[in-house]
């Protein structure tokens, strides 16, 4: 699929013309459906100047001859009914043609809102982290709506409208070429009038979404930390931002509702003050000159033709503002940095069971020049146990987070298994690195989905899974088993049990490298040796580091590196360590 990858009006147009086909007969049939309407209005001088009038018989001598003779009730009622027919034709000309447009622009906007996904999807984690996810959702939401608006307007009002302008121009300068020049010079000035009026409302339109954008994020973020808010008892508080954000969002809208309309409004009186003076124009025409009474309503009826023409004209330019503007919304989403895009030509962690880790020199900062690791070197064996002790802040998690691959690296280089961190893409990195977090996030569904996340296994897999991650007890004791509900954020859950869905999670998945950062934090002494005893064999042939701040934990490492400020300070044997210095362990039970 062909995506947009900026959003300019030039872009969607270029879209438009992917779908070249459909719109090529969505507007033959468009023209089919004007020609038909714009021809009733010629019906008005046979009915008046043939049959009212009694001038010249033309058309119904032509009908009498070649069709059927009657009287004037007779042509009439004929007349009637042809002109019925074809406006009954034309509606479900134009009904089949809007179901091809609206398809069209469906189709485009679905494609900007995949392309947007699909670069969210590839976002860094640090622009995710500074996300405001109210915001973003408000763009896919409401600018991609503006947009489709845009579309769909030019596409199927757009062309329709100046076929219509053109056709009765063709047909005014029939019927009197004078009068027609003297029309169609003026109403150019009055689309000329309307195009200064339209500059501003796109800025309004803006201004609106923007404020839906800010009552969106405010709203979201209240309902998804409601919990935070009110343990804190500041429901009041949280909820007043949301109402006062809404307040905003309707100044901004009356705003642009009212302005909008008025500039709208006005340009209409300009139009509607120009009929009035083509009309006095007619009527001198028709004293003056050769213009029958029967044409000269035919030129009123033309008048009336090319109203909505030319309101959808004067319409157009207010929706390519407001599409302006929309666009400039959704490229601030195009504009977030994505995850660097890496060759990868070997796989080191195929076909392996575990793999080993050199850290060269590595630093890293969140923030420009805000080093929180510096220097870091490390050589973790294959298969080997390592902790990583230090104090809280030192930087422990950040180092984990790299290591799986959750954020590229500023300097220096990390091997696995003999491959630099540069020649791999870092999705690899996390499909073989499973970091387990402190306080794991679950989704807001069944255990069963917290687990799998969708992938399917065999049960006796996930019960073994379960019974390793001491899961049995906890699911027996559940309502409905696998199948219950945890809640948002697994809230029906206790923090040990979550960290336990993590850890069986963590199983199923199967990787070759195991990241613990105080993942078993929340567990009882009691049931974390017995949770470390039952991963014994699991763990066996895989690379495990450890983070921990109890000595329980980690005391069975074979390895250990003391972090301090973002930089290894030691390192060694937890009985070398324990030997030079107990202070690295004396804040640990
Ligand atoms: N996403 C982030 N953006 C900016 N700074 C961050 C971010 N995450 C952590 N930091 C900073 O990096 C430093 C190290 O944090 P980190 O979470 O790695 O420490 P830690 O050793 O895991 O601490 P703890 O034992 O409390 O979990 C801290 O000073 C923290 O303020
Ligand atoms: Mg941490």
């Amino acid at each position: 699929m062909k995506m947009i990858k900026h959003c300019t009006i030039k872009g969607i147009v270029k879209q438009l013309f992917t779908y070249r086909q459909e719109v090529l007969l969505g507007n033959v049939i468009a023209i089919i459906a004007t020609l038909l309407v714009v021809a009733i209005p010629l019906f008005i001088p046979i009915l008046v100047d043939e049959l009212l009038l009694g001038k010249e018989h033309g058309f119904i001598t032509w009908i009498s001859q070649n069709i059927f003779t009657s009287d004037t009730k007779g042509y009439v009622f004929f007349i009637l009914v042809v002109i019925l027919v074809l406006r009954v034709i034309s509606t479900l000309l134009s009904i089949f043609q809007t179901k091809i447009f609206v398809s069209i622009s469906k189709n485009i906007t679905y494609k900007m809102r995949v392309s947007l996904l699909d670069h969210l999807q590839r976002v860094s984690l640090k622009e995710y982290e500074m996300m405001r996810v109210g915001a973003v959702t408000s763009k896919l939401v409401t600018d991609v709506e503006t947009i489709d608006g845009f579309v769909s307007s030019t596409i199927s009002k757009l062309i329709v409208a100046v076929l219509l302008l053109l056709f009765s121009a063709i047909i005014l300068l029939w019927i009197h070429w004078q009068l027609a020049i003297f029309i169609l010079i003026t109403n150019p000035i009055v689309v000329l009038f309307t195009v200064k009026l339209a500059r501003n409302i796109g800025e309004l339109k803006k201004e609106e979404n923007k404020a839906v954008e800010m009552f969106q994020s405010a709203l979201t973020e209240t309902l998804e930390l409601f919990h935070q808010i009110r343990a804190a008892n500041k429901e009041a508080y949280f909820f007043e931002q949301s109402r006062i954000k809404a307040e905003a969002l309707r100044t901004h809208a009356i705003n642009y509702g009212y302005k909008s309309d008025r500039a709208l409004k006005y340009s209409y009186l300009v139009f509607l003050a120009g009929y009035e003076i083509f009309r006095a124009v007619s009527i001198l025409a028709v004293a003056y000159s050769d213009l029958s009474v029967g044409l000269m309503l035919a030129v009123f009826s033309y008048l009336w033709v090319m109203v909505n023409p030319i309101q959808d004209i004067i319409n157009f330019q207010y929706v390519l503002s407001t599409a302006k503007a929309a666009c400039k919304r959704i490229n601030s989403i195009y504009e977030m940095e994505q995850e660097p895009q890496i060759e990868e030509t070997q796989n080191p962690f195929m076909g392996k069971h575990a793999i080993d880790i050199v850290v060269n020199n590595l630093s890293f900062a969140y923030q420009k020049d805000k080093y929180i690791l510096e220097n870091i070197s490390m050589e973790i064996k294959q298969g080997s146990k390592v902790a990583i002790v230090g104090a809280s802040g030192s930087g422990k998690t950040t180092l984990s987070n790299i290591l799986v691959g959750f954020y590229p690296l500023d300097e220096g280089e990390i091997r696995y298994g003999g491959v630099s961190n540069k020649n791999l893409k870092l999705s690899t990195i996390r499909e073989n690195i499973h970091l387990i977090l402190q306080h794991p996030k679950l989704f807001n569904d069944t255990m069963l989905f917290n687990l799998t996340l969708g992938k399917s296994y065999a049960p006796e897999v996930i019960q073994k899974a379960l019974h390793i991650a001491q899961l049995d007890d906890v699911i027996a004791r559940l309502d409905l088993g696998l199948d219950t509900l945890v809640g948002k954020d697994g809230i029906k859950l206790s923090g040990g049990q979550r960290q336990r869905v993590a850890i069986a999670r963590m199983i199923l998945s199967d990787p070759k490298v195991v990241i613990f950062d105080e993942s078993t934090s929340a567990l009882d002494v009691h049931t974390e040796v017995k949770l470390f005893e039952a991963l014994h064999d699991f763990l066996a042939d895989k690379t495990v580091i450890t983070i921990a701040h109890r000595l329980s934990t980690i005391k069975s490492a074979a390895f250990i590196y003391v972090l301090e400020d973002g930089k290894v300070v030691d390192s060694g044997t937890p009985r070398e360590l324990l030997s030079k210095d107990e202070s690295y362990f004396s804040s640990m039970i």
